[in-house]
């Protein structure tokens, strides 16, 4: 069967009907009631929502795009032969969605050999729509992404997150306790995806965090880098490996050497 072109513009437009579609899946599914459970630990939680979903975005690329690949957070999964994979997390964010926070994300983001070309991030809450291809920038619907302020590391506002198992929060919470004094503010928002589309549009000045899964951080990063932000990890290794970085271009370096003087990589236990 053929396919459609795998170029990052076509994509970017799929990934953006997708995370926008699986947004309104969740929304009507919501309305009848959420059932929770948990995964890996008691405050890991997942619902039936986030299963739906993420059935509905499987369904929808087996149909139109049947030899792709998939890396979905709530198991599904297919290999690929175009060289083509959709990495994709149906509710990132699954506890502010449980308690009604708004906050809490479809995010699609697409590799094709092994690079993430294009992605989007839908806000289910509120309907924003994040988005970019590579070599194409970064926006929030039609409005172009040029990715934080200028300010000092001493004033910055920046985003983190946490784990889910006990001693390494413990760990996450003595890096943050080392690096509150140093920075202007913290937050911690609950939705990776939403926190890399947040340094994107500057509603944060830098983001970092241990830890995260490929559906995490795809289509967040590459909406963050194509906004101008560095992306990285720790002392010259990629991303997620174990420590993720987003931060505008003249606050990276010094940010970066501050997490690798506290040792934001050493929270593995
Ligand atoms: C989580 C969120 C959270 C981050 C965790 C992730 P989930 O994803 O992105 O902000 O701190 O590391 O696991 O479980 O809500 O899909
Ligand atoms: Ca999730």
């Amino acid at each position: 069967m053929s396919q459609p072109a795998n170029d990052p513009v076509a994509l970017e437009q799929i990934a953006m009907t997708l995370a926008s579609g699986a947004a309104e899946v969740v929304r009507t599914a919501a309305a009848s009631g959420v059932e929770v459970s948990t995964k890996t630990t008691a405050t890991d939680l997942v619902t039936q929502v986030d299963k739906l979903a993420e059935r509905w975005l499987a369904d929808q690329l087996a149909t139109t795009r049947p030899r792709d690949g998939l890396l979905a957070e709530e198991g599904h999964g297919m290999r690929s032969s175009t060289g083509v994979v959709w990495v994709i997390d149906p509710i990132d964010g699954t506890v502010n969605f449980v308690l009604g926070l708004p906050q809490y994300a479809v995010s699609v983001g697409v590799e094709v050999d092994g690079e993430v070309v294009a992605g989007a991030v839908c806000n289910v809450a509120n309907g924003e729509l994040f988005h970019a291809h590579a070599g194409g920038g970064a926006h929030l619907a039609e409005q172009v992404l040029t990715g934080p302020r200028s300010v000092p590391l001493s004033g910055a506002v920046v985003g983190t997150g946490f784990g889910y198992e006990a001693g390494r929060r413990a760990r996450q919470a003595g890096v943050v306790a080392a690096l509150l004094p140093r920075v202007g503010d913290i937050r911690r928002l609950g939705s990776a995806a939403l926190d890399l589309c947040a340094v994107a549009a500057g509603r944060l000045d830098a983001y970092f965090e241990s830890g995260l899964n490929p559906w995490d951080y795809a289509a967040g990063a590459l909406i963050a880098r194509e906004a101008g932000c560095v992306v990285t990890g720790l002392r010259g290794a990629p991303i997620a490996a174990p420590v993720t970085v987003a931060a505008g271009p003249a606050l990276a370096g010094e940010f970066v050497a501050l997490l690798e003087e506290l040792d934001a990589d050493r929270v593995d236990g």
